[in-house]
């Protein structure tokens, strides 16, 4: 299938980017959505290294694609706790009623994100779409639109 990388990868930055309904105050939820800006940075640098906006930097992409990693795994931490409903928080409460499955939507972003191919712009322009796709999945089901 052909499509234009660079509508996905706008797409995709756009994910990152226009989520971001309002900090939180509670420390419960200001965590978890220090976690997830921090998910959007990278995927901002990635998505800038697929397209060509950005240089291809091996290690400013290899060090994204950690980041992306490591708060897959951090996220049941982050989101444990729901804390006191603030209203700035954009979770729903299905993440604790149906926590196994959020957990295997943060595991899918784990997976997509090691399998990541950060040696070069074109393996990340590969892989990216699926690591978009574990961010979209999550946020369909358990984000509130904001
Ligand atoms: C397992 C579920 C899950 C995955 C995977 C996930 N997110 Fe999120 N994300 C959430 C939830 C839930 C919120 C709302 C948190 C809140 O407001 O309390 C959120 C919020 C956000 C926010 C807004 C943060 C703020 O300051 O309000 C951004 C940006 C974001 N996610 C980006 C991403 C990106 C980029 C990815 C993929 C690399 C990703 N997320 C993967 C569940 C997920």
């Amino acid at each position: 299938m052909k499509f234009d990388s660079r509508l996905l990868i706008a797409g995709l930055v756009l994910i990152g980017g226009i989520a971001i309904a309002g900090e939180a105050t509670d420390p419960d939820a200001k965590a978890r959505q220090d976690l997830m800006d921090a998910n959007g940075g990278a995927m901002k640098i990635l998505g800038g290294m697929a397209s060509g906006e950005v240089a291809f930097d091996a290690a400013a992409a290899a060090a994204a694609a950690k980041t992306l990693t490591d708060n897959a795994a951090g996220i049941e931490t982050a989101f444990k706790t729901k804390g006191a409903g603030d209203p700035k928080s954009a979770a729903k409460d299905e993440i604790w009623t149906d926590w196994d499955n959020f957990l295997k939507a943060a595991a899918a972003l784990g997976t997509a994100a090691a399998a990541l191919d950060t040696s070069s712009a074109d393996g990340i322009k590969a892989g990216l779409g699926a690591v978009g796709g574990a961010c979209k999945q999550c946020h369909t089901t358990y984000k509130a639109a904001s």
